[in-house]
């Protein structure tokens, strides 16, 4: 099942609990210390920060998920309007489709709902690999006028949807496409979607020049098990299911991440669900923190359950940042 229907079909099994990991994505081993003494006042707690040249009102994203659709469109205001307001950063989902049918790239156009905010462009690795031309990269930058490019890895996602699966021109293309891209400044992002990434990956990852990493690891949304739900044959579900459980879980992608490299601007996605774990993430070296499903959640029920999920957690993670500041 290739989108748009697979689009949404994805939006309908994610709005389900049955497409989370049970295992942790381990902020839960992180503790931030109390501090009981310091000379602060909650009200001059800074959750500012800057992110490729931008500042950002805090450091939070919502994560790439759909358009192609019509509710895709609807989403994509909902959340740009959001990331506007907030001050926050916003990924559009994977344009694969509005490239192969241009007629759908109105789905992905928001930027006039959140004219200063960082927007990300997004395609995937595959399509990458397969030999996608610059052009048409390109136009799926413009399409979205963003401020920078995902490509989005999801190798186990797409074997067990019986996808793409070529990744042997991975290096080679992705090498081409970031020297393209750096010699204009603009910001070439590689993400995992779900699964994690080692050492060696993000390495490799380096090697071919990507301007930044998002290494969304398990522990909140399993794209396996999103692609068992829909899948059309029981044996393709029970295939998704056995990687259900598969990845390496966020705090852990993020330590990788940082062992590697102390410099390379950093996202961390996947099961961030509190204020806390937004802490978490940044103490563990994240430069932002990214979410996905509980932005689709808020979302749904419209516009001011998404606002006050934002509200409660920047003011979560500013009351966090408060009690756990060293001077
Ligand atoms: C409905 C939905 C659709 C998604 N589609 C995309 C996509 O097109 N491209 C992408 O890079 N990630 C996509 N993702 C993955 C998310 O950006 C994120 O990496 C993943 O869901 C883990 O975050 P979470 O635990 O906060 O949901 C999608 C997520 C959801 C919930």
């Amino acid at each position: 099942m290739r989108a748009p229907q697979a689009k949404l079909a994805h939006l309908e099994v994610c709005l389900g609990p049955e497409c989370e990991y049970q295992k942790s994505a381990g902020f839960d081993q992180v503790e931030l210390i109390n501090q009981a003494a310091c000379d602060i006042s909650l009200g001059s707690t800074s959750i500012e920060t800057q992110f490729l040249g931008k500042k950002l009102k805090a450091p939070l994203m919502i994560a790439p998920m759909t358009g192609g659709i019509e509710r895709g469109h609807e989403l994509n205001k909902l959340w740009a309007k959001a990331a506007e307001h907030f001050g926050i950063a916003f990924g559009v989902g994977s344009q694969r489709v509005a490239l192969e049918s241009p007629e759908l790239s109105k789905t992905y156009q928001v930027r006039r709902y959140a004219p200063n905010a960082l927007i990300f462009a997004n395609l995937g690795a595959a399509q990458i690999s397969q030999g996608l031309s610059l052009d048409l990269v390109q136009k799926a930058i413009d399409m979205v006028e963003a401020d920078a490019l995902f490509i989005h890895f999801n190798a186990v996602q797409e074997a067990c949807q019986d996808g793409d699966v070529d990744y042997r021109d991975l290096s080679k293309n992705m090498t081409q496409l970031c020297e393209h891209y750096a010699k204009q400044n603009f910001p070439v992002f590689a993400r995992e979607v779900c699964f994690g990434l080692s050492p060696e990956a993000t390495r490799r990852l380096l090697n071919m020049g990507v301007a930044g990493i998002d290494c969304a690891g398990a522990g909140g949304t399993s794209w396996a098990k999103v692609e068992a739900l829909c899948a059309k044959t029981e044996r393709r579900r029970k295939m998704g299911f056995r990687f259900g459980e598969w990845g390496i879980p966020t705090a852990e992608s993020i330590r990788n991440v940082r062992q590697v490299s102390q410099e390379i601007p950093l996202i961390a996605t996947g099961g961030i669900r509190t204020g806390q774990d937004i802490a978490k993430a940044l103490s563990l070296g994240a430069n932002l923190a990214s979410m996905a499903r509980p932005m689709l959640l808020a979302a749904h029920v419209g516009e001011a359950a998404l606002f006050e999920l934002i509200e409660d957690l920047l003011l979560e993670l500013k009351i966090t940042l408060f009690a756990s500041h060293r001077e």
